[in-house]
């Protein structure tokens, strides 16, 4: 880091003038609708799921990662979307943040990081992450949802879903494949669970 260079992280939803660009970054990597991850980062809150965004000279996103719990109020949490922008890779920002996301986790009590990933096992040995076996993760938000603002479309409010359609009718079912060949058309995705304790 030069003396022009001036690093932050923040969580995302104290900062949201970076949502976008935060979108934008983590779709070079992993394309997705915009929407889909305009989503996933305004879930981002003080107690988990947490998008933590890295910030240079206060105006440019270079990197995020995204912190979740595993079990709801439990001291494990998973660490995912962990991405640095290209142009500024190998010059020691992912630790940087990774290092950050653990103070982060660790303010919060949590005691147990855990992460999965396809080929960066290396980076993450040098962060002192260790291989271990795989866990079950949904993935999923245990907290009760905002209640949404008055747009017209809302939870159930006979109001407003007076003048909404019903759905349509779900779809037929289809017969279903032979195991066997549902299994051979399915890709095998290999991923390595780590984890490193943080207390
Ligand atoms: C993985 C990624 C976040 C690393 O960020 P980075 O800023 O380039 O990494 P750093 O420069 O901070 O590297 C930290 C340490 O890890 C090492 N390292 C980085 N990538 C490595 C790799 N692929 N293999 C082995 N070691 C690696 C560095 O040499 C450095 O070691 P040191 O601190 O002991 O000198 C970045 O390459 C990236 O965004 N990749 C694309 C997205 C991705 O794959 N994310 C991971 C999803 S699981």
């Amino acid at each position: 880091m030069t003396a022009m260079e001036f690093l932050q992280v923040l969580p995302v939803h104290r900062c949201k003038q970076y949502v976008s660009d935060c979108c934008d970054l983590i779709n070079s990597e992993w394309p997705r609708t915009k929407a889909a991850r305009l989503q996933m980062l305004f879930m981002s809150c003080d107690i988990f799921p947490t998008s933590l965004v890295l910030i240079l000279n206060e105006e440019q996103v270079v990197g995020h990662c995204k912190l979740g719990e595993i079990r709801f109020g439990g001291d494990e949490i998973i660490i995912e979307t962990v991405v640095i922008h290209p142009d500024h890779r190998g010059k020691g920002w992912g630790r940087i943040l990774m290092e950050d996301a653990e103070e982060y986790a660790r303010r919060k009590g949590k005691k147990k990081i855990y992460l999965s990933t396809r080929n960066q096992e290396g980076f993450y040995k040098r962060l002192g992450y260790e291989i271990c076996k795989p866990i079950l993760y949904f993935g999923f938000c245990d907290r009760t949802p905002e209640p949404l603002e008055d747009n017209g479309i809302s939870n159930g409010d006979t109001k407003h879903s007076e003048n909404i359609p019903p759905p349509p009718p779900p779809p037929q079912s289809q017969p279903k494949k032979p195991i066997t060949q549902q299994k051979k058309n399915r890709p095998v995705v290999y991923k390595t669970f780590m984890c490193k304790t943080i207390v």
